[in-house]
């Protein structure tokens, strides 16, 4: 369904491009992992996808094709229609990407009001919906409540919600689960996994963490300085690393986890 070809993107102010000839796809249906030290390009890769790369910042040439359609030169107008409905897009710190001065509900159900001719109750029911498939409990409740009365676990689902309230066919990722602790984490995982086998969704998932990848995508893919150095069945990655980075990425996670969590 996407594919990224041959995208290279480089920043004004910078000597070294910040993605350098990375071709990626993503199948229908699939979570596709990004892994890679900080740095390595993955943000700007998923700002690309989701027409949020600053246009006049930087240089790119490439390709990013929504089936068959290029998102990297399409126009605002045209980004904009297919950014709300197809692309779902959820970033590490959810505090920062909620107005603080606005009720969940209308948040979760905003794309909406951009998007579609839905009535005011339409939009409220499928808000409520969305917020059920992303289990918060009472969604009724959490609709009129505003982002500093929520635990942070239960932002990030918040913002799963408004990212999915518009049935999109692309979720992005990037980094969603970094911020929270270790059970609220898992939590958040087994979540992402329910909704793309229940919708069918796909899912780019970047994470610093192979081991969390490995939990949720059966193929990886590993950036390093801006270059896709590795591509695979995550499976076969983690046991055989063929790339020197790739090797020591997998060697940093304890022997421990190693072990524990196979899948
Ligand atoms: N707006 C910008 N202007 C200039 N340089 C930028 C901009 N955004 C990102 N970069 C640079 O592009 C490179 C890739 O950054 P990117 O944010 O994609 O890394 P990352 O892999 O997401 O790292 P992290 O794991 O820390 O999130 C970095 O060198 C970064 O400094
Ligand atoms: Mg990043």
């Amino acid at each position: 369904m996407l594919e990224i070809r041959d995208l290279h993107v480089k920043f004004h102010d910078r000597d070294r491009e910040a993605v350098s000839g990375v071709s990626l796809h993503i199948e229908d249906g699939e979570i596709l992992g990004l892994v890679g030290e900080s740095g390595s390009g993955k943000s700007v890769t998923a700002m690309s996808i989701a027409g949020l790369l600053p246009r006049r910042q930087c240089d790119y040439t490439g390709e990013i094709l929504l089936d068959g359609k290029d998102l990297l030169h399409a126009d605002r107008a045209e980004l904009r229609k297919l950014h709300g409905k197809e692309i779902g897009v959820v970033f590490q710190e959810p505090m920062s990407s909620m107005d603080p001065l606005m009720k969940i509900g209308e948040q979760v159900e905003e794309v909406l009001l951009i998007h579609t001719k839905l009535t005011k109750e339409e939009r409220r029911r499928m808000a409520l919906e969305a917020m059920a498939a992303v289990e918060l409990a009472d969604p009724e409740a959490v609709y009129d409540k505003y982002p500093h009365e929520l635990s942070g676990g239960m932002l990030q689902r918040a913002m799963i919600a408004a990212a999915i309230v518009i049935k999109p066919r692309l979720l992005l990722l990037d980094e969603p689960t970094t911020a929270l602790d270790v059970t609220i984490q898992a939590q958040i995982l087994d979540l992402l996994k329910k909704l793309n086998r229940e919708s069918g969704i796909s899912m780019l998932f970047i994470s610093h963490n192979l081991n969390v990848v490995r939990k949720l995508c059966r193929r990886v893919a590993v950036m390093q300085r801006g270059v896709l150095v590795e591509e695979g069945e995550t499976e076969t990655v983690f046991h055989h690393p063929q790339h020197p980075y790739t090797q020591r990425l997998v060697a940093a996670i304890p022997t421990r986890c190693r072990k524990e969590d196979q899948p």
